[in-house]
């Protein structure tokens, strides 16, 4: 039996396209069903839904063979522990900073808010610029309203949420998209099976472009 992590939402609807062309076709609808075991028409395969930054713990300690993160989360995580063998290409967005329209730099040691405290401390560091890392986990964009932080690192796919927002995107921290992780174990004990999934995957991925 092969498990893989998947979190509900972009990232599922946006890998089951993919996980169809290699022959996965899950039985139920995790939105409809409150099962967070999903069965697959592949009788050895089946998904595990679990919230996005779950993902790479789920996999690291092999309580799932694969899973789909994003690089933001994968990043953040520190998934040394895991291999990570393929870019779905899926869920793209870009990891940038935001500050409020027409801002001007801060004078005093930078403020950051940000649920991507890794991500923003390295980004900071590799420019030289000393910042401080306010953790939060949501509604980033309220901090710099509020005067809380003079930016924020957070994702951005249309602009939308920044625009609503009073905020503009500044600087390009990273382009983000999700990728399938493995857990080091499986890919040794299951070698066959997540190697034809990988291959099968790899496929679907190129005839998408
Ligand atoms: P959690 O439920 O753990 O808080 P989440 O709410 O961030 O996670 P999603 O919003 O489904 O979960 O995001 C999952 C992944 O999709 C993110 O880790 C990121 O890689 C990508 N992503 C997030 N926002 C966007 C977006 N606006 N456009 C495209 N991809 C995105
Ligand atoms: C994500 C991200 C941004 C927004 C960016 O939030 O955290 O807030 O998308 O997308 P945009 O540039 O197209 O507006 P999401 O919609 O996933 O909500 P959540 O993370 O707060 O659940």
């Amino acid at each position: 039996m092969l498990t893989l992590a998947v979190s509900k939402g972009r990232i599922y609807e946006e890998a089951l396209p993919l996980l169809a062309a290699a022959g996965v076709r899950p039985t139920l609808d995790p939105d409809k069903s409150r099962k967070l075991i999903i069965p697959t028409d592949r009788e050895d395969m089946q998904l595990l839904i679990v919230r996005a930054t779950d993902v790479p713990t789920y996999v690291e300690y092999g309580a799932a063979d694969l899973g789909i993160a994003g690089k933001d989360v994968l990043l953040e995580y520190g998934a040394e522990g895991l291999y990570e063998p393929l870019d779905l290409k899926i869920a793209r967005c870009r990891m940038m900073t935001a500050a409020r329209v027409g801002s001007s730099p801060a004078r005093r040691r930078l403020r950051v808010a940000t649920k991507y405290v890794r991500s923003a401390h390295d980004y900071f560091a590799r420019r030289g610029i000393q910042a401080d890392i306010i953790k939060l986990y949501g509604s980033m964009e309220l901090a710099p309203l509020v005067g809380l932080a003079d930016c924020i690192v957070d994702l951005v796919d249309t602009g939308n949420t920044l625009k609503a927002n009073g905020l503009e995107p500044r600087e390009l921290i990273m382009e983000v998209s999700s990728r399938l992780v493995v857990n080091k174990a499986s890919m040794k004990m299951k070698h066959g099976a997540v190697c034809a999934l990988i291959e099968q995957l790899s496929v679907a991925v190129g005839g998408e472009e």
